[in-house]
């Protein structure tokens, strides 16, 4: 997870620019996915604060990520922007807020490098309030027979250059978090590879 702070904290400055390519594609998801969040919403893995822009007008904002120095770019962007942001550094798998804290959690593109993705499910679960809304952007292993077997083959180079997994299967970490079928509603783009999740935080033991 160190390996994962300092090489974010090493890109942060570039960040942007590296994604610039493929932005255009995702900013029309980002803003599909952000325009359903309201109330006190947590963002886990702000980065450099790419989604803040497409917040509805009434969201108040906490976001949250390992690196520092994405948070630094994260208060810019949001100290430009209408949502004002409360950021703090802290990791996924151990969120640092009481349980039921939030109406919506956010997450985009940042499951692929949680080390447990499983345990930090369990977090946003935790601190995501009964019947809240979790919205997830994330890249995906393809149920595409040839094309995921080739991101099995991939990913060992993918985590060691970039400390990306490519070969997540996020339904079933979902699901192994304690997440139920019905509560979760999975939209594909580009191929089946990334993908919107909406997932209903029914809380069975309430
Ligand atoms: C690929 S970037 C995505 C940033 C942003 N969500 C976006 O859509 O542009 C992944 C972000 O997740 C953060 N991250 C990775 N592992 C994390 C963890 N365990 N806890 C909190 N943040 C984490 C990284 O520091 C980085 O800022």
């Amino acid at each position: 997870m160190n390996r994962t702070k300092k090489r974010y904290n090493r890109i942060s400055g570039v960040y942007d620019c590296l994604q610039w390519p493929v932005e255009t594609l995702f900013s029309k998801w980002r803003k599909k996915l952000l325009k359903e969040a309201s109330g006190e919403t947590l963002e886990v893995g702000i980065g450099t604060g790419k989604n803040i822009p497409y917040y509805p007008e009434g969201v108040v904002l906490t976001g949250i990520d390992l690196s520092e120095n994405m948070i630094n770019k994260a208060h810019k962007r949001s100290n430009k922007s209408s949502i004002p942001a409360h950021l703090r550094v802290m990791d996924a798998q151990h969120l640092q807020f009481g349980d039921n804290s939030f109406d919506t959690v956010v997450t985009s593109f940042v499951f692929c490098t949680v080390p447990d993705p499983v345990q930090g499910l369990q977090e946003i679960m935790r601190v995501c309030r009964n019947d809240g809304k979790i919205l997830m952007m994330e890249h995906v292993r393809s149920d595409h027979k040839v094309m995921g077997r080739i991101m099995d083959v991939l990913n060992p180079v993918s985590r060691s250059i970039l400390g990306d997994n490519m070969n997540r299967r996020m339904y079933l970490n979902m699901l192994e978090a304690g997440f139920k079928e019905e509560n979760i509603e999975v939209e594909n783009f580009w191929f089946d590879i990334v993908r919107h999740f909406r997932i209903r935080n029914i809380k069975h033991d309430i």
